[in-house]
């Protein structure tokens, strides 16, 4: 477990006030909660919290601090990832991401992603496109 006053900061930093600090709180506290965090320079540089639910992972958010990206970091956490959620019994793992977040389409098709559906208008600004990865 990393600090989580630091954790929060950097989910802020990456994702605005898209969780509450009660809401990370309580998926990190959640049993079948899946987390992984890479460190750089002595802070918190990059995390990433999903789900194993009997044999399918759920990756929720993947974010890397400003000052740390383009390094490799998020490629190399989603690869412990996924070793993580198949240790814990996944076959395959989902996500959804915003149509247009280019950087993080990139970094899940490069890591094996492919998509497999839009959902026309989920966000108020943005379609989502479902991604699904076998383990
Ligand atoms: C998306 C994000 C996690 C990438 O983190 P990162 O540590 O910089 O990523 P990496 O250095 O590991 O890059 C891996 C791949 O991602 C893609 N990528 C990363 N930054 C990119 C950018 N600015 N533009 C285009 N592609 C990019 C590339 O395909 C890259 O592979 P390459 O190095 O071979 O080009 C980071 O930009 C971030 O935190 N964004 C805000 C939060 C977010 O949108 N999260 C994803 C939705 S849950």
């Amino acid at each position: 477990m990393t600090d989580f006053e630091e954790l929060y900061a950097l989910e802020r930093l990456c994702f605005g006030n898209s969780w509450t600090s009660q809401t990370l709180r309580n998926e990190l506290e959640n049993p079948l909660s899946v987390a992984v965090y890479e460190y750089a320079e002595g802070k918190l540089a990059a995390f990433v919290i999903g789900r194993v639910v009997v044999d399918e992972a759920e990756l929720f958010q993947i974010g890397t601090h400003p000052d740390f990206r383009g390094r490799g970091l998020a490629k190399s956490l989603l690869k412990r990832f996924h070793e993580k959620t198949r240790d814990k019994g996944a076959a395959v793992c989902f996500l959804e991401v915003r149509s247009r977040n280019a950087a993080a389409l990139s970094l899940y098709e490069k890591s094996g992603y492919e998509r497999i559906s839009v959902r026309k208008d989920y966000y108020p600004d943005d379609d989502a496109v479902i991604m699904r990865k076998t383990l």
